[in-house]
């Protein structure tokens, strides 16, 4: 390899970080999105539901699970962002993308990837719950509990994980690997 594709290499290697072995297969997702949608289809049983998707990390997951949810399903998007490392801890969040829809008297489920400090899901049911809903309920594809810096939990989690940075099925580290259809670890920066 020329020295210029092994500096190439090494640049991408450096932004994109590597990457371990496959944690969570697409069967287990897929397995468990058809649990949660089935759930979620029992406990709204005849009802409209108005799923959130918290861009850009939940889109495959919220894509997966909707499929499996047999009632009069409407989707949305929001996207956020924490204000700088000084006023993380506080939990106020950017709202860079606001929904496009009403959710008053609505039945809203947020569908987030991943639930670590609990910071972001703190923030975002208070300010969708504003808004006059039915109630906000939250579906996230993991829980990373050993972030957690505020007492907030899903209502539906599909996996737990450790303290680990993950990456995958909409899991991104530094927006690369969002595209694998597994779960894995970022093994190193
Ligand atoms: P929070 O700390 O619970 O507010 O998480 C905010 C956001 O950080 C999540 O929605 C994810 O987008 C991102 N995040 C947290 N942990 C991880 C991780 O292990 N891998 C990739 N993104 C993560
Ligand atoms: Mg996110």
């Amino acid at each position: 390899m020329s020295e210029e594709k092994v500096m190439a290499a090494k640049a991408k290697e450096h932004i994109q970080g590597t990457i371990g072995e496959v944690m969570i297969t697409e069967e287990e997702i897929e397995a468990k999105a058809r649990e949660i949608g089935k759930k979620i289809t029992e406990d709204f049983a005849g009802e409209e539901v108005v799923l959130v998707g918290i861009l850009r990390g939940a889109v495959v997951w919220m894509t997966e699970l909707m499929k499996n949810i047999d009632l009069d399903v409407k989707i949305d998007f929001m996207a956020c962002s924490s204000y700088g490392a000084s006023t993380k801890t506080s939990g106020v969040v950017k709202i860079n993308k606001d929904l496009d829809s009403d959710i008053e008297d609505k039945n809203v489920i947020i569908v987030e990837d991943i639930v670590d400090s609990g910071l972001t899901l703190e923030y975002l049911k208070e300010y969708l719950g504003n808004r006059g809903p039915k109630c906000v309920k939250v579906c996230a594809l993991l829980d990373k509990p050993s972030g957690r810096k505020v007492d907030i939990e899903a209502d539906y989690y599909g996996f737990t994980v450790g303290d680990q940075f993950i990456v995958g099925y909409g899991l991104d580290y530094n927006q690369s690997y969002r595209q694998l259809p597994y779960i894995t670890v970022l093994t190193s920066e």
